[in-house]
């Protein structure tokens, strides 16, 4: 068996990290195809060096654009390498990016089945990117890995045409794989300063909340009123966005850092605050309180018992979640668990 999977957004990579190696446990041969979307080398590089994946089998170099243009770009490096290779069994896609959409419907073209890993999450907000690429991915998928039974009954309710296979979380096999190198990787400075003492944890990156100054200010605003340190990991399109904005005295700004760092940092903080999907996930599995820096979330069963609050973007609303944190022992509900590893139920799935 011959897949092609294809990544190009950071939490791509860290998601292909473990199919990839649950697909090599199952004979399977892989190649990964890394579209450019991502390419710094602290969006794109470090990971590859910190998750041990492959190394990549081409790089589209598609890089930043218009949604228009950089999905464009995306298909048709893609479309001139799928008609140039011996036929794939499976095309993979993951999640909800620009790349996860172009090679779906590169795939669907030409015939190709595809495997989408992480189906079936919904923010119902057809103004946010994420979200039609979502939707129009699993129209046209025919195998779909749901993370949770609330993936699972979206896609029931839409009546797609593929088959359903309740898979659990990839991106929590990728906390239990790679924890402990985690724990004992170093910090850079400030990271290792600020980790010394009690901080919260920050990331921004999602398009409305950068593109929009009064919600940038808002969030701003918000991190000014926490009691403590804020250390804030500044996407790239954010730094931009950040530009002639003033940072509150107890914000530390730091580059964005890879998936170890991240996870040491997730598993260190009292607490975090983001408007990333990935991270809301990860902070509960590690039992750091979360607050949304959005008005919905994807994942709803974070939500349970206040181990996540959606605060938007109103700096009182993100200040009063932060008096409100769950105690340390208030119960979880068990997200994206599956006996085993959900990459291996991938793998099974496809050999099937
Ligand atoms: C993308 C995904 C988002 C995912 C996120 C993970 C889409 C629509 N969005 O958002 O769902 O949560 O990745 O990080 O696919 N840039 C750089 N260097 C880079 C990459 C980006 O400078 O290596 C800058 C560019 O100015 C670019 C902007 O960031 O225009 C946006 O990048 P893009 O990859 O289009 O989307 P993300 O915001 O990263």
């Amino acid at each position: 068996m011959r897949v092609c999977t294809i990544i190009g957004a950071r939490p791509q990579f860290v998601k292909a990290a473990v199919v990839s190696q649950a697909l090599r446990r199952r004979g399977i041969e892989e190649d990964l195809l890394h579209t450019g979307q991502h390419y710094d080398a602290a969006m794109s590089d470090i990971f590859f060096q910190q998750l041990g994946l492959p190394p990549v089998a081409a790089n589209l170099g598609a890089g930043s654009a218009t949604h228009a243009r950089q999905t464009a770009a995306i298909m048709t490096g893609l479309d001139d390498w799928l008609r140039q290779r011996d036929r794939y069994d499976w095309v993979i896609v993951f999640g909800d990016t620009n790349s996860t959409l172009a090679g779906a419907l590169v795939a669907s073209k030409l015939h190709i089945p595809i495997a989408h890993v992480e189906a079936g999450l919904r923010s119902f907000d057809h103004r946010m990117p994420e979200e039609v690429n979502r939707v129009v991915t699993d129209q046209i998928s025919d195998l779909l890995f749901c993370p949770t039974d609330t993936a699972i009954e979206n896609l029931r309710r839409e009546g797609v045409a593929g088959r359903l296979v309740a898979s659990g979380d990839v991106m929590r096999d990728a906390v239990t794989v790679f924890l402990s190198n985690a724990r004992g990787v170093e910090l850079p400075e400030p990271l290792a300063r600020v980790c010394t003492d009690d901080f919260a944890l920050a990331t921004v990156h999602r398009a409305h909340n950068t593109d929009d100054p009064n919600r940038l200010a808002g969030i701003l605003e918000g991190f000014s009123r926490a009691q403590l340190p804020v250390l804030f990991l500044v996407h790239p399109r954010t730094r931009i966005a950040l530009r002639g904005m003033s940072i509150p005295d107890n914000v530390v700004l730091s580059e964005p850092v890879g998936y170890l760092h991240t996870l040491r940092l997730l598993d260190s903080a009292v607490y975090l605050m983001t408007d990333s999907g990935g991270m809301q996930k990860e902070a509960y599995w590690l039992s750091t309180p979360c607050i949304t820096l959005r008005d919905e979330t994807e994942w709803t069963e974070t939500l349970t018992n206040g181990w996540n609050q959606l605060a938007g973007t109103d700096p009182e609303c993100i200040a009063t979640s932060a008096q409100r944190l769950p105690p340390p022992d208030a119960p979880q509900v068990p997200i994206g668990e599956v006996d085993g590893l959900a990459s291996d139920v991938v793998a099974r799935e496809l050999m099937r």
